[in-house]
């Protein structure tokens, strides 16, 4: 594995995807873990990430010389450039324009770094310090625009640094500046992907449960589906299944969870139909809060009842990501992420031991081994979609019976039209709220008082941000006459064109 210490760049996550596209596993780590725990790792290379401090800012994270001291090849990437180039004894400097963006790099001795890249091309940078002289024993590789030392490096020392971002697309020799790194320089097997994680999980499983019982909560989504199919692969019919149906699915999602794990993957699932268990409690509830814990807390009442009829399970499958880790503050020192309401969900206090094969995975990662474990391309590519359901999704009032219909309905159409327009793939999420609003329209000449439909379709990387999708007029022109036409309680259907700020992505 290859260990990329953050400083708390933008972009320190992508840079640990990267590496692992390229086919080595890597880890996040926060730059204060220290040497000890780097070397704990025995990884084969070490990224230093960028940063948003100048190394001269009073509190800017420091490097800890003895990093350099591990005997594994380093890779400072912008901030972590000028950490080294200061700590060596090159020269490092505000300077008086920063360069931010596109721009031009010049090769001028390609060393090993730049080994076989054209002596001329694009690259992203995003600094202000600059390096002007690379440390003493060091070759400059490379100038910019506004960076006399764009790329240095000391094969001797292992010791390697670019200012630009090889992480980003926009640097379109970035990935190969990394593959250099992590086979030439650190003899990495460029191997990891879906079917070595595959293997090594399954390995794991089978070493962590042993013959105990074990069983997993199904929602439907990727994750714990691709968690599931995985541990049954490992373990068998020593895995059991449990889907809580709380009636606050989307249309016939149900239905297609239980067909494909019990007749597809012959998996044992336990199938509770709770939804007038569910719905009882939510009677006269309004306020979204409220209705988020009654919806969390009533999952877990079925799912312990259910688990006590299984008896003697040991083991709870999780599937847990990387990103859930890393939020958590089990990776990066990174602050300020929101922390997930992952209602409808499980607690970690459960009365089980967890196994948690997903735990190194990012999201793609996880679509990755789906995909290889043979599930159906609907599945691996789900949109997210929320614990408690259709619930927060008919917003401003109660969630009945018969507005959860209408609005499974409405939904139903919009994930259609939306799936045979080819835009699925495309969108984070796509979804319909029922407001608790009824409005006057004219249909075939009589006065109607329907419900309000509101389209929310947004594109985003991760949820913590998100921007309205544009789609085709046309497009919503044929949801919009679908809906009023099919739906008899429908009258009118709004465009939600709130980004996230100042929105958020559920209305509720
Ligand atoms: P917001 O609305 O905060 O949503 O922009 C961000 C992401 O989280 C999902 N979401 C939830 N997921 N339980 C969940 O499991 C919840 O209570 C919940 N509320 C929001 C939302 O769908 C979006 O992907």
């Amino acid at each position: 594995e290859v260990v990329v210490l953050d400083y708390g760049g933008q972009y320190s996550q992508l840079i640990a995807r990267r590496v692992r596209e390229c086919g080595v596993f890597s880890e996040l780590l926060p730059h204060h873990v220290g040497a000890e725990e780097v070397r704990r790792r025995k990884p084969k290379g070490l990224i230093l990430s960028g940063g948003p401090a100048s190394v001269y800012a009073d509190g800017a994270p420091r490097l800890d010389p003895e990093l350099l001291e591990l005997g594994i090849p380093v890779l400072g990437i912008c901030y972590g450039m000028q950490l080294l180039a200061l700590k060596l004894g090159g020269r490092v400097e505000g300077a008086e324009v920063g360069e931010f963006g596109r721009s031009q790099l010049t090769v001028h001795e390609p060393g090993t770094l730049l080994a076989g890249l054209p002596s001329e091309q694009a690259c992203w940078m995003s600094h202000r310090d600059t390096v002007y002289e690379a440390p003493p024993g060091f070759t400059a590789l490379a100038s910019s625009t506004e960076s006399p030392v764009a790329a240095f490096e000391s094969t001797e020392r292992g010791i390697y640094g670019i200012q630009f971002h090889p992480e980003v697309v926009h640097t379109p020799y970035g990935q190969d500046v990394l593959k250099t790194f992590l086979g030439g320089v650190c003899g990495a097997d460029l191997t990891w992907s879906a079917a070595s994680i595959v293997e090594e999980q399954i390995a794991r499983i089978r070493a962590q449960v042993g013959d105990a019982r074990v069983i997993c909560g199904l929602s439907g989504g990727v994750d714990s589906s691709v968690a599931a199919v995985l541990v049954h692969q490992a373990i068998g019919d020593q895995l059991t299944c449990i889907f809580v149906d709380h009636g606050l699915m989307r249309k016939d999602e149900g239905d297609q969870v239980v067909k494909a794990f019990r007749e597809q993957y012959g998996i044992p699932l336990v199938a509770v139909d709770a939804e007038d268990r569910f719905l009882d409690k939510l009677a006269g509830v309004s306020e979204p809060e409220a209705k988020r814990k009654i919806i969390g807390a009533e999952f877990i009442r079925v799912f312990e009842e259910e688990a006590a009829k299984i008896g003697d399970a040991k083991f709870l499958v999780q599937g847990t990501l990387y990103s859930d880790v890393i939020e958590s503050g089990g990776g990066t020192g990174a602050a300020t992420i929101k922390s997930h309401h992952n209602v409808g969900g499980l607690p970690d206090d459960l009365e089980f031991e967890l196994v948690e094969p997903l735990r190194a995975l990012f999201k793609d990662e996880v679509r990755a081994v789906g995909a290889e474990l043979g599930l159906p391309e609907r599945l691996v590519w789900r949109q997210p979609f929320p614990g408690p359901g259709l619930a927060i999704r008919v917003v401003g009032g109660e969630a009945t019976k018969e507005r959860l219909d209408v609005l499974r309905d409405a939904d139903y159409i919009l994930q259609d039209e939306i799936r045979n327009a080819g835009l699925y793939r495309d969108l984070w999420q796509s979804f319909c709220v029922l407001p608790d609003v009824r409005t006057v329209g004219v249909q075939g000449d009589e006065r109607t008082y329907g419900y309000v439909v509101v389209i929310r379709a947004v594109t985003s990387d991760d949820a913590m941000t998100a921007d309205w999708a544009r789609l085709p007029y046309d497009l919503l022109e044929q949801i919009a006459s679908r809906m009023i036409n099919e739906l008899r309680e429908v009258n009118r259907v709004v465009l939600d064109i709130t980004s996230k700020p100042p929105g958020t992505i559920e209305w509720e």
